[in-house]
C-alpha cells in the first residue's frame, strides 16, 4: 500500500523525505516521488520502479536545498506505476503539490467538472483531482482551500499537501486511511507509517477521521472537518524499529489477516452503488454473456481454492456450468474451450508461471479473458481481456490471507453482475446479497475477534502430526483452503475432504486422538455433517466444529467450537475463513515456525 511522508524543518527535506520512503518500502510499491519547496516554487522529482531510481535521479536529495516537502511510495491503483501516475501530482501553476492513500470514488465526475473549467491532466490516477481542486478553491487562504476540496471527495484518503506561497508549512488530511504527526523539536512531520518516523521522533499524535493538521517547524495545529480547532494530547511510541513495520503485529501474516475487514471493504465498496454493483472495467453484454456456454476457472493454490468457492456462487446464480482447474494441468490437457468459454484468472502475483500459460493456451483458443487480479499492471492483468483488481494492498507474508478472501469477494460481485445482465436472479435475492455483500467487512471484523479463542484452541491442538478439515459444499471448498493455510506455515500433515467422501477409503487413517476439524456453517446440510462428526468421533478422533453463531448443536458432539458470523451462505467462506487462518498462524507460532518465510516456498512463483 501507498507511503505517505512530509517533513518541514531548518535542514533539507529531501534526504530526510527518501530516508522515510526507505523506511515504508516494504509496504510493497511500484512508483516513487517526491515535491520540495524551493523559495516561491515547488520543485518535484517522480520515478517509476525501486527507490533507488528516485535516490540516483536527485542525488539522494542533494539537488534539493528547501526544507519543507512531501514524498509518497506508490502501490498502482488507478492508472499504471508510470511516472506520469506517480505521486506528488502539482496542479497545472505549480503552486500545489498532493501525495495520497486511498481511493477518490468520485475522481471521474470530479475529473470532468476540472476539465470543463480547463483544467489540464496528466495523470490517469484519482489523486490529480485533488492538486486542481486546492487550486480552483484557493484565494490566498490554505485551510479554506483545503477544507472545501475535502468536502468534494469521496472514499477513502489521507492526504499530504505543500503550497508555493507558504514556505515551511504542510497539510496532512486524515478520511479512512492511515496517517500520522510526528512531533520535533525545530521540525516536524508526517508519515502514513509509524515506521518512517521513529528514526527521528517517538512523539506522534494520531489523527481522526475527518480532521487535518497544519504543520510548521515550531507548530501543529489540528483542526475538525468544520475547521475548528482540535487539542489532542501526542502519544510515545516505543515499538523497535522491526515491530513497527508490522504494525505492532509479531508477523506479517496475523498483520495481513487482521487487515481483511479493511482489504474487503476496499475490493467491494467502490463496486456497489447505491444498492447496485458496478463493475468498472467490465462490459459485458446480455448478449456476450447468452453466448458463453461454459466459464473455466483456473488458478494456481489458494487462488485455486478462491475459484473452487466462486463456481458455487457463479453455478447457483447464472445457471452456466463453471469447471475449476489448477493452471499446471489446464495448460497440459487439450481442453475444450473456444470462443463460447469465458475464462476467469485468479492470482494475487498476476506473475504465476502455470496460470499465464493456462492464460495463453486458453486465449488462443478463443476465449474471453477476466482477470482477478492484486498487483496492478502484472503479466496476467496486461494479458487479460478484464481485470478487476482485488485492491487488498500488498501482501509480504508468503502465505496468502487477504489475498484468497478478496478474491473470493470480487468472483462472487462477478457473479451476481452476470446473473443480472442474464436476467437470471430476482430482485429480492439480488438485494439480499448486495446487502450481504455490504457487510462482509463487519463480519470479516467479528470473525477477527475470535482470535484469542483460537489462540487458545491452537495451544491446544498443536501437537497433532496429522489431521484432516471435512465439510461439504461451500465448507468443502472452505476446507480446501484452511487445510493448505495449515501445512504450508505449521508444516503438519493436513488434508481436505469433502465429508461425505471421507467414509469411501480415508476413513481408515482416522484412529484415537487424530484431530478432525469440522466446517458445519452450510446449514443446508448441516445434519448430513452432524453424521459425518459422529462418523468420525466413533472411531476416537478429536473434533473441532466451526458453525454459525448460535448453532449450539455443534456441542453436542464436537470438543470445541468455533462460531462464525452469520452472513448469506454464498459469502460464508470470508467470515469462515479468517479464524482457520488464525489457527494455522497460531499452531505455526506454537511450532516455531518460520511464519511469513515458510521453509521451500516463494511468495511469487514464476517458474513451472
Ligand atoms: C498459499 C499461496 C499460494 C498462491 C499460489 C498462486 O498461501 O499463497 O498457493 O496462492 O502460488 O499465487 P498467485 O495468486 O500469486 O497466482
Amino acid at each position: 500500500m501507498c507511503g505517505i511522508i512530509g517533513f518541514t524543518g531548518a535542514k533539507p527535506a529531501a534526504p530526510m523525505l527518501l530516508e522515510g520512503l526507505r523506511r515504508m518500502e516494504y509496504r510493497g510499491y511500484d512508483s516513487a516521488g517526491i515535491a520540495v519547496q524551493e523559495g516561491t516554487q515547488i520543485r518535484a522529482a517522480r520515478a517509476s520502479g525501486r527507490l533507488e531510481h528516485l535516490c540516483a535521479m536527485t542525488h539522494d536529495g542533494a539537488d534539493y536545498a528547501g526544507t519543507c516537502g512531501i514524498g509518497h511510495t506508490r502501490w498502482a491503483t488507478h492508472g499504471a506505476p508510470t511516472e506520469c501516475n506517480a505521486h506528488p501530482h502539482l496542479s497545472n501553476d505549480g503552486l500545489f503539490a498532493v501525495v495520497h492513500n486511498g481511493i477518490i470514488e468520485n475522481y471521474q465526475p470530479l475529473r470532468e467538472e476540472l476539465m470543463a473549467k480547463g483544467y489540464t491532466f496528466h495523470s490517469e490516477t484519482d489523486t490529480e483531482v485533488v492538486a486542481h481542486l486546492l487550486d480552483m478553491y484557493y484565494d490566498g487562504n490554505l485551510k479554506n482551500a483545503v477544507m472545501k476540496t475535502v468536502a468534494r471527495l469521496e472514499g477513502s484518503y489521507s492526504l499530504g499537501v505543500v503550497c508555493a506561497e507558504h514556505p515551511g508549512e504542510l497539510v496532512a488530511v486524515r478520511y479512512a486511511s492511515p496517517l500520522i504527526l510526528g512531533v520535533g523539536v525545530g521540525e516536524n512531520y508526517f508519515a502514513s507509517d509509524v515506521t518512517a518516523l521513529i528514526g527521528h521522533t517517538r512523539t506522534v499524535i494520531y489523527l481522526d477521521d475527518g480532521e487535518f493538521a497544519v504543520l510548521s517547524p515550531e507548530k501543529i495545529t489540528i483542526y475538525d472537518c468544520t475547521g475548528a480547532e482540535v487539542k489532542r494530547a501526542p502519544s510515545h511510541i516505543d515499538w523497535t524499529m522491526e515491530a513497527a513495520e508490522k504494525g505492532g503485529y509479531a508477523h506479517f501474516m496475523l498483520k495481513e489477516i487482521m487487515e481483511q475487514p479493511h482489504a474487503v471493504k476496499s475490493a467491494i465498496e467502490p463496486r456497489l452503488k447505491d444498492g447496485r454493483v458496478v463493475l468498472g472495467g467490465l462490459d459485458l453484454s446480455r448478449a456476450q454473456l447468452e453466448d458463453i456456454h461454459s466459464i473455466v476457472i483456473t488458478a494456481c493454490g489458494s487462488a485455486y481454492h478462491a475459484g473452487c468457492v466462486g463456481r458455487y456462487a457463479i453455478e447457483e446464480l447464472c445457471r452456466i456450468p463453471v469447471q475449476v482447474e489448477v493452471a499446471s494441468e489446464l495448460r497440459y490437457r487439450n481442453p475444450l474451450i473456444d470462443e463460447h468459454t469465458l475464462l476467469i484468472v485468479i492470482s494475487q502475483s498476476g506473475e504465476t508461471a502455470d496460470t499465464i500459460a493456462a492464460m495463453k493456451e486458453c486465449k488462443k483458443r478463443g476465449a474471453r479473458a477476466i482477470a482477478i487480479v492484486n498487483v496492478v499492471d502484472s503479466t496476467i492483468a496486461r494479458l487479460a481481456d478484464d481485470v478487476l483488481y482485488t485492491w487488498a494492498g500488498p501482501e509480504i507474508a508468503v502465505a496468502t490471507t487477504k489475498g484468497y478472501t478478496t478474491q473470493v469477494a470480487v468472483l462472487t460481485l462477478l457473479a451476481v453482475y452476470m446473473a443480472d445482465q442474464l436476467g437470471r436472479i430476482s430482485p429480492e435475492r439480488y438485494a439480499a446479497l448486495v446487502e450481504g455483500i455490504t457487510a462482509l467487512p463487519e463480519r470479516c471484523q467479528r470473525a477477527i475477534d475470535l482470535n484469542s479463542h483460537i489462540d487458545r484452541l491452537a495451544r491446544k491442538y498443536h501437537k497433532n502430526s496429522s489431521l484432516f478439515f471435512i465439510g461439504r459444499n461451500l465448507d468443502y471448498a472452505a476446507c480446501l483452503e484452511a487445510s493448505l493455510k495449515l501445512k504450508e506455515v505449521s508444516y503438519l500433515h493436513s488434508e481436505a475432504y469433502a465429508a461425505g467422501e471421507l467414509k469411501h477409503g480415508t476413513i481408515a487413517l482416522i484412529e484415537e486422538g487424530r484431530l478432525v476439524v469440522a466446517l458445519a456453517c452450510y446449514e443446508a446440510l448441516f445434519d448430513k455433517m452432524m453424521s459425518n462428526i459422529k462418523e468420525v468421533k466413533a472411531r476416537g478422533a478429536r473434533v473441532m466444529g466451526v458453525a454459525l453463531e448460535g448453532n449450539r448443536r455443534i456441542l453436542t458432539e464436537a470438543d470445541d467450537a468455533v462460531y462464525v458470523p452469520r452472513t448469506d451462505p454464498l459469502l460464508l467462506p470470508i467470515p469462515e475463513m479468517i479464524p482457520m487462518q488464525l489457527f494455522a498462524y497460531y499452531v505455526a507460532k506454537e511450532n516455531g515456525c518460520d511464519i511469513d518465510k515458510p521453509k521451500n516456498l516463494a511468495k511469487s512463483v514464476t517458474v513451472e
